[in-house]
Order: structure tokens, then sequence, then C-alpha cells
């Protein structure tokens, strides 16, 4: 697959030196492609840096959104209509301390962080995986087939589910999908699931999915 790494820091830097490892094409992004120098060498002869709308034109087949929450606006209007029908990984957390606003009235509203992702991006398929983990747990246990580790996923339709659930088998972890966008209360900030460095069994017990 050909994957657009948005945000290309603790998160989207490790994630796409992990898929690029398992074989996929990666792009990264950030506002500053010029400084990624190290992470494409890291990440070897599949990877390159690009600018974000450079990312989107490039036509990929999945994106990664590993920004703070902050630049979701932004970036969707880059985004816009024009590179609809991709599907688009939301990693990103509402912190109001860091994000602001924006992120405090995400907070507070009825919807799901991942659903205000899914409404900017309208013409986009969208799935929530990957805003659970510590960075730490992303880098040191993908590709453990001793203890896989359980990561937790939601997605809108049946296209986001599928390759979410690809992309998170080819690095190593288990996939455990919770259900579409309005499933993922289990996994925002400080809930259930947030944070939690497990395997499936108990995953699945914790989220009461048999
Ligand atoms: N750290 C964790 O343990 C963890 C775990 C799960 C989820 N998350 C979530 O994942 C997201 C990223 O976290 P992180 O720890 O990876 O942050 P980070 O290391 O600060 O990386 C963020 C990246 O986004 C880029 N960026 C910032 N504003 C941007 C914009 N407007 N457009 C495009 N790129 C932009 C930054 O590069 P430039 O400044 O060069 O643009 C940087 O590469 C956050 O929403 C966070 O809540 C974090």
């Amino acid at each position: 697959m050909k994957i657009g790494i948005i945000g290309s820091g603790n998160i989207g830097g490790t994630l796409g030196k992990h898929w690029a490892q398992a074989g996929h094409e990666v792009l990264f992004s950030s506002r500053h492609p010029e400084e990624l120098g190290d992470i494409v060498r890291e990440a070897g002869d599949k990877a390159k840096a690009v600018s974000v709308a450079e990312a989107f034109e490039a036509n990929a087949d999945a994106y990664l959104l590993a920004t703070p929450f902050k630049a979701i606006n932004e970036t969707a209007e880059v985004f816009a209509g024009e590179y609809g029908n991709k599907v688009i990984i939301d990693a990103t957390n509402p912190y109001p301390e860091t994000d602001g606003e924006i992120a405090q009235d995400v907070r507070d509203d009825n919807r799901n962080a991942s659903e205000y992702t899914a409404l900017k991006f309208s013409t986009a398929f969208t799935a929530k995986a990957f805003n659970t983990i510590h960075a730490k747990d992303l880098k040191e246990r993908a590709f453990d087939d001793s203890n896989p580790m359980a990561v937790p996923f939601a997605a809108q339709d049946a296209k986001s589910r599928e390759v979410t659930d690809k992309l998170i088998r080819d690095i190593g972890f288990i996939p455990i999908y919770v259900g579409d966008l309005g499933s993922t209360k289990a996994m925002e900030v400080d809930e259930k699931v947030y944070g939690v460095s497990t395997d499936q069994q108990e995953l699945r017990s914790m989220l009461n999915i048999s």
C-alpha cells in the first residue's frame, strides 16, 4: 500500500517506519518536510518526505493523521473535497491544555473526537486507531510475535475497517474492532482503554467484546 503520514513526530514517524519495514511505500509529511531526512533514511528506500499537500496529491491508499488535534481543521482544508474516497486513520487526541478551545469544545460535545474528524474529512472514509497507545509501546512492542499487543480501532465503513485492520496487523499488533465511530468512547482520553498496554484477551474483556 501507499501510505501518507500527516505529522511525522513520535506517533507518525514511528508508525511510518514500521509500515516501511512491513514493505509499504511511505510518504512522511509535516509543515517542514526538509527536516525529515533522518526519518526517511531510517525508513529506507520506499520512503520519502513531502509537504502535506503533496502527500494528499500523491493519491495514497491510506493516510495517518498524527498531528496535534488543533491542526485538524487546517489539514482538512488542504484535503478538501478533491482528494475524497481515501481512508483516513485518525490517531489524534484533543488536549485542551495544548490544543486550546477546539479541543475543549470537542470534549464537551456529544460527539466523539473521531466523529469530529470524520465530519471535517467528510469525503473520506475515517477510522480511529493508534490514539490509545503510548509512543513508547508503539516503538517497542511492534513486531512482537511472542507477546503481541492488542490495538483497539473503530471504522466508519467496510473499506476503512479492512484497511485499518490490515495496517495494524502488518506491524505485529492484534487489531480489536470496537465498532463504528459512535463506539469510540472507551478509546477517548482517560477512558477505559486509553493508554492500556495489554494482549487481546484482556482488551476484549475490558471492552466486552467476545
Ligand atoms: N505521544 C503519544 O504517546 C501519543 C499516543 C497516541 C496518540 N497521540 C496523539 O497523536 C498526535 C501526535 O502526537 P505526537 O506525540 O506524535 O506529536 P509530535 O511528536 O509533536 O508530532 C506532531 C507532528 O505534527 C506535525 N505538525 C504539527 N502541526 C502540523 C500541521 N498544522 N500540519 C501538519 N503537520 C503538523 C509536526 O511537525 P512540524 O512542526 O514540522 O509540522 C510533528 O511532526 C497527537 O494528536 C497526540 O495526542 C500521541
